[in-house]
């Protein structure tokens, strides 16, 4: 039976141990629909991800995922609404490389602590970058977009999904490393700002391969480099962007986490579901094919994993003195 009341016995056993009501929660849970945050608006990879395996947990689970999108600041609404949220198994954050590593460097002020304020389940995927154009951009590869952008100093843009996203600190190093001066134009999400390039808003963006490659391929975008460092499968061709700019490397990583303080015994489960989830054939062959490299891990290795990649991003955002937030 899924839903199953504690039994009377079971739980004064509990109460006497002091283990109430974390243990009794656990054994009734999941009793109703659970909700991922995704900090950005649909169309982007944490939206993409987050439904592709909310969609396969909800079956091992029993119970319905929803997807809450709560976009602005960089993920940092979101980010901070699933912090604060119940620790009961039933909202679950979709944290990545911004929210996580990249904003606690960039804000001065962050509302939430990715560390002490969330319980990791299992990191997701990963996945290069693609730096994409308007196609009446004069700019066939990267070298072409540098010398561009020198001879037209303020004057080109690039649209993120918001400040402290992956696509913001690609472009932020962009312009650090290839000493060029292209603008920042943040939006809501990678959904939002894509459409900004096809609609000629700005010039350009870093953008998820499974947002804009579809838009490539259809003449709406051109894509000019990627950020990763060896060559991607859907486009094996393209450049990479340390080719033309040495040291150059932003990897778009996705992960689950519940609130703090959720019961061992919930986030064993959801572990257990999420990587599940990450094994299905389908899913696997769906995330593929946006680009994303599927990864899956313990909570204790995602949670080493996130502590290495907030000090790497803290060296790379000193380093090439990208202006705080
Ligand atoms: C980012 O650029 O940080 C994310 O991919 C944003 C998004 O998923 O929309």
């Amino acid at each position: 039976m899924k839903h199953r009341v504690p039994e009377i016995g079971v739980a004064l056993a509990a109460l006497a141990i002091g283990a109430w009501p974390a243990a009794v929660q656990a054994q009734a849970w999941p009793a109703r629909p659970l909700r991922i945050v995704v900090p950005f608006a649909p169309g982007g990879s944490t939206d993409i991800v987050a439904r592709a395996l909310g969609a396969r947990a909800s079956e091992g689970l029993g119970q319905t995922v929803t997807i809450e999108n709560r976009a602005g600041a960089g993920g940092n609404i979101g980010a901070e609404a699933a912090a604060r949220a119940a620790p009961d198994g039933y909202t679950l954050f979709m944290g990545h490389v911004g929210t996580l590593a990249i904003n606690p460097a960039l804000y001065r002020k962050l509302p939430y602590d990715p560390i002490r304020d969330f319980a990791p389940i299992t990191l997701a995927i990963a996945s290069p970058l693609m730096l994409v154009v308007h196609p009446s951009l004069p700019a066939k590869g990267l070298k072409d977009v540098l010398a561009l952008a020198r001879s037209r100093p303020g004057q080109l843009t690039y649209s993120s999904a918001g400040s402290g996203s992956a696509s913001h600190l690609a472009g932020a190093l962009l312009d650090s490393l290839g000493k060029v001066d292209v603008l920042h134009v943040p939006y809501k999400g990678t959904g939002p700002a894509t459409m900004a390039v096809v609609g000629g808003e700005v010039s350009m963006m870093f953008s998820g391969q499974g947002t804009s490659w579809p838009l490539v391929n259809s003449g709406k975008l051109r894509a000019i480099a990627h950020t990763g460092s060896k060559p991607i499968p859907n486009a094996p061709k393209l450049a990479s962007m340390n080719e033309s700019l040495a040291g150059y490397e932003v990897i778009n990583w996705h992960g689950v986490l519940a609130p703090a303080g959720t019961a061992g015994e919930i986030i064993r489960r959801l572990h257990a579901e999420f990587v599940k989830a990450l094994g299905s054939p389908e899913v696997r062959s769906r995330l593929t094919e946006d680009g994303f490299q599927v990864v899956g891990n313990t909570p204790d290795e995602f949670a080493r994993f996130i502590a290495s990649e907030k000090d790497k991003w803290a060296k790379v955002i000193a380093g090439a003195k990208i202006p705080q937030e």
